[in-house]
């Protein structure tokens, strides 16, 4: 069913990359598209990089990912995503970027294209708002690091037809990924939930109730966590969690979802998780 499928890739950071990492060694083209060469050039290193990692686990072998590298095609011209089946937006969290993106899609994808935003909280009723093929168009959530984590979050607006849903399910599956439906809400499930527990999280450490690595060791030993929710603000980036809780509160009018001042006075430091080697952690590359 999904043989030589064509997939476009809007933007080339961690999860944009992620994406074309995991749909090409599954076999299916991905035309990767970034800003400059530059850039894509950043993110074909790291999708090596981390090739590599399941090339050495014996995830995969070392002719799979040449494979799996040579389906990746890269681009900084909208115009070459005209003909993809799907085409998944994983650009930064900012809706007028996103709503710009789409609107070019909108005139340039052929009618059998599918539409799916990565974005971690925007609403895909606000941003289908304008699209004129709303039925096409879906949340498809992918966690960080998007080759292991097994989730993929797939979120249905007020006008996603059942037909995109099903795809997006199928798709998922084939790429061994375990699909879960959600509808349209501030933060979707993922990060309604997430957010506030590290948020909470930098709140206890503000408050001098422990240190990062004890409230790391008592929600990963205590609770089951792989990795503890300071760590995991580091891996998603303190501004990508600032900007998550600001959609909570202004979607749910509820102090509640109040960002901890801590988390923003990272960011004007540019204390900002392993992406600028210094958040709660400190890291070398
Ligand atoms: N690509 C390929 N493989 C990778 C990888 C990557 N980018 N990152 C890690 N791996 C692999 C490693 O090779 C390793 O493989 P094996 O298990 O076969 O040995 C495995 O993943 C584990 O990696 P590490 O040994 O380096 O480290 P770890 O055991 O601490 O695991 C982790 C790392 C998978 C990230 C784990 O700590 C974890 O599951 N953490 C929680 C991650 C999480 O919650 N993600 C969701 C974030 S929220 C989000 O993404 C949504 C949003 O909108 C913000």
């Amino acid at each position: 069913m999904f043989k030589d499928i064509k997939v476009g890739v809007i933007g080339s950071g961690t999860m944009g990359n992620g994406i074309a990492h995991l749909f090409s060694i599954f076999g299916h083209k991905v035309i990767l598209l970034d800003l400059t060469k530059e850039i894509l050039m950043n993110a074909l290193s790291t999708i090596s990089k981390n090739m590599q990692r399941q090339v050495k686990k014996n995830i995969i072998s070392h002719d799979k990912m040449q494979d799996a590298l040579s389906q990746i095609e890269m681009t900084t011209r909208i115009k070459d995503l005209s003909d993809c089946d799907l085409v998944i937006e994983a650009v930064k969290e900012d809706l007028n970027i996103k709503s710009e993106i789409f609107k070019k899609l909108d005139e340039i994808c052929s009618a059998k294209t599918i539409f799916a935003s990565n974005t971690s909280s925007i609403s895909i009723n606000t941003l289908s708002e304008n699209f004129k093929k709303p039925e096409k168009f879906i949340g498809m959530h992918f966690m960080n690091p998007v080759p292991v984590m097994k989730l993929v979050e797939v979120i249905n607006g007020e006008k996603t037809d059942k037909r995109t849903t099903d795809f997006i399910i199928e798709i998922s599956k084939s790429l061994k990924k375990i699909p879960v439906e959600c509808n349209d809400a501030p933060g979707f499930v993922s990060n309604r939930i997430l957010m506030p527990m590290i948020n909470e999280a930098a709140f206890c450490y503000m408050d001098g109730v422990a240190t990062p690595e004890a409230i790391d060791s008592i929600m990963q030993l205590g609770m089951g966590h792989p990795m503890g929710p300071l760590k995991l603000a580091d891996l998603i980036g303190i501004d990508v969690c600032v900007y998550i809780m600001d959609v909570l509160y202004s979607g749910f009018q509820d102090k509640k979802y109040k960002v901890c001042p801590l988390l923003k006075d990272m960011i004007k430091k540019n204390k900002l998780g392993k992406k600028t080697k210094e958040g709660f952690y400190k890291y070398e590359f």
